[in-house]
Parts: structure tokens; C-alpha cells; sequence
């Protein structure tokens, strides 16, 4: 089993990106090798501050290692330091029907937002399957949100191998199905476009703050209230003990309880959740020398990977 996941360096990463693709990324190195990358190609797509993107990369690289990658077993690299999943991208798109790409929602979402449609914006798609098919991995793990890119993925490998012979394996995408997606604190879901979210390594007042204007419903402290549908209880599931839950559902259940108590309780066991990864960090920010030389490591074995398949991709297409 070989794992591969990106992410785009376009933001502080928060509790969505969290238990989306971080933590799930992070327990599967146990299984087999994995691949993680930082998407600065991608992130170009919306991020046009070239300070703004050095910054957000080395932050990726930074929360990735305080959350537990391990370089010894994992290999974390930049995107742009591995430039063949370019020229493969390429080959992939000849394949790439346009249709395929119409359909994607993440493209009609961005245009939605104001995000200008460039070329880069809706061939996104290709380049990440590139990201995923140089090195052959078998499992991809992403938020709900990505799953039609990964399918993307696999239609075009599909695409490419029956045309030109076996050259690519087809990944699957892996989602957790309790964490599918977090919450925001409006009750959307989290993303930093929508300014809802709770990072991870945010200033601790500013996290305070947030949590206690998460949107509940108007009911009285003395009401009985409604677990399931309550973010506040959503957020707190994701840190707590099945105890805990279980007692916070109880407590609105019998009424008595406000969300203001509940709120507390959350803000607490998010700042108890990433306290040792926040001390992490702030021992690798003081040796950046040490980041920068897991990068580069990283990139010369993904790069062993990427000129390999490039190889056979190119005898395939007939430009040897
Ligand atoms: P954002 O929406 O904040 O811009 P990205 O689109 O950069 O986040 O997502 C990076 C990764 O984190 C992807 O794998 C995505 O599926 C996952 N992710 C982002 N937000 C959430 C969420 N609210 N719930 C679950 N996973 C998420
Ligand atoms: N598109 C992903 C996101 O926005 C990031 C990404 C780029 C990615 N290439 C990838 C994720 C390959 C998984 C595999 O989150």
C-alpha cells in the first residue's frame, strides 16, 4: 500500500484540514509508505503573493512535522521541487476529456466565489492527478470534498492505460466517513474561504473568540436541547472521549446547560488537543535548517519516483 495526499499552501490550516486529511494522512504511514506533499503549484491557482506563498509553504511543512510525519518513514516534499509532475501532466491532459472537467464541482464552486477561471483553475484537476499517479500510489486520503478528484484521477489513468498499456495503477480515495466533514462555526463547512474556521496553531484569544460566536440555536439556559443538531457538540466530538460526549449530550437533554458552558468546555479541550504539537512547532521553527533539509530529502526521493514513471510514460507516448 503506498499513500500520497497534498494540500495547498493557501492559509493557516484549521480543524477541517485537520481531521480531513492531516490525521488520517499522519495514522496511515503506520500501514504502508506515504507520500505527502505541499501543493504550491496548486495554491497558484489562488494565491498571487509570491511572500504570502514562501510563508504558507514552510507553515505547511512546519504543522505536518508538529503533528506527528515522520521523515524516517514518510517521504514530505514541495510540489514545485518535483517540476516532472508537470511534464506528466501534460501527457495526462491529451487523454483528458473536457467534459470530465466541466463536471468538476470544486472549479464551478471557486467560479462561484469570484475566483477568476484561468486555465490553471480548471486543469487543477490533471495536475493533481499527475501528483498522485507519478509515484504509483494506491490509497489517497482527502476530505469529501476531493473525492471527485480522485476519481478524476482514476478515469484518466484508466484512459491513459488503455490507450498506451499499463503504465499507471489506479488509486482509490480514502475518506473517513466519522470526520467526512467538519463543521464550521457557522455550521457550514469549514474552509477558510468561508472565514468560519478554528486553525490550529491560531492565537490563543483569537480561538477563544471564534468558539464562543459558533451559531446554536436561540434556547434559554434552562431549555432541554437538541445534541444532534448542535455544532458546538460536533466540534467538541472530534477532541472528546466517548464520556464526554455522551455527558455533554446528556447535560443538554436535561436542560440546565448553556451553550456558553459547552462552548468553554470545547475552546479547553482543542487548546489541551494541540498543546505538545504547538511546542513542536515551535522547536522546529527554530531550526529551519533541519525543515528544509527534510524537504530536500524528500524531494530527491520523490523526484527517483516521478523521473521513473516519467520514463516509461514518454516511451509510452512515443517521445523517448
Ligand atoms: P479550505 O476549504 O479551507 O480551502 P482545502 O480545500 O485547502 O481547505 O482543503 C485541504 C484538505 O483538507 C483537503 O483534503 C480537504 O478535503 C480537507 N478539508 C478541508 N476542509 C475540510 C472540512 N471542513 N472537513 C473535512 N475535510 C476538510
Ligand atoms: N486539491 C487538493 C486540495 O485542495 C490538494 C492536492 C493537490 C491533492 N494534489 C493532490 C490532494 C493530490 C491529494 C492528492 O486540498
Amino acid at each position: 500500500m503506498r499513500l500520497l495526499s497534498g494540500i495547498q499552501p493557501s492559509g493557516k490550516l484549521h480543524l477541517g484540514n485537520y481531521f480531513g486529511m492531516m490525521k488520517p494522512a499522519i495514522e496511515l504511514q503506520d500501514k504502508g509508505d506515504a507520500f505527502l506533499f505541499i501543493a504550491n503549484y496548486h495554491a497558484l491557482t489562488s494565491v498571487t503573493d509570491p511572500d504570502q506563498l514562501r510563508q504558507d509553504t514552510l507553515d505547511v511543512a512546519l504543522d505536518f512535522l508538529a503533528c506527528g510525519l515522520d521523515p524516517e518513514r514518510s517521504v514530505l516534499y514541495r510540489q514545485s521541487d518535483v517540476p516532472q509532475v508537470v511534464e506528466l501532466s501534460w501527457l495526462l491532459s491529451t487523454v483528458t476529456p473536457m467534459g470530465l472537467l466541466e463536471r468538476c464541482h470544486s472549479y464551478k464552486d471557486k467560479i462561484a466565489k469570484g475566483i477568476a477561471a484561468s486555465h490553471a483553475l480548471f486543469a487543477y484537476p490533471v495536475l493533481m492527478a499527475a501528483d498522485i499517479l507519478f509515484c504509483h500510489s494506491t490509497h489517497v486520503p482527502v476530505g469529501r470534498d476531493q473525492k471527485q478528484h480522485v476519481e478524476v484521477t482514476r478515469d484518466i489513468a484508466i484512459k491513459f492505460n488503455n490507450q498506451y498499456g499499463e503504465v499507471f495503477t489506479i488509486p482509490e480515495p480514502v475518506i473517513r466517513d466519522d470526520v467526512a466533514v467538519v463543521p464550521g462555526i457557522d455550521g457550514q463547512k469549514m474552509s477558510k474561504s468561508y472565514n468560519n474556521h478554528l486553525e490550529m496553531f491560531g492565537d490563543e484569544k483569537e480561538l477563544r473568540a471564534r468558539v464562543m460566536r459558533i451559531v446554536t440555536d436561540s434556547k434559554a439556559l434552562e431549555d432541554p436541547k437538541e445534541p444532534e443538531s448542535c455544532n458546538v457538540l460536533a466540534l467538541y466530538s472530534l477532541f472528546a472521549t466517548d464520556e464526554q460526549k455522551e455527558e455533554m449530550a446528556a447535560n443538554y437533554r436535561n436542560g440546565g446547560y448553556g451553550y456558553g458552558t459547552a462552548k468553554k468546555a470545547l475552546f479547553e479541550l482543542v487548546q489541551d488537543f494541540f498543546a505538545p504539537f504547538r511546542k513542536k512547532r515551535e522547536e522546529l521553527a527554530d531550526d529551519l535548517s533541519y525543515v528544509e533539509s527534510v524537504l530536500r530529502a524528500g524531494a530527491d526521493k520523490a523526484g527517483a519516483e516521478a523521473d521513473k514513471t516519467l520514463r516509461i510514460a514518454r516511451k509510452a507516448v512515443g517521445i523517448d
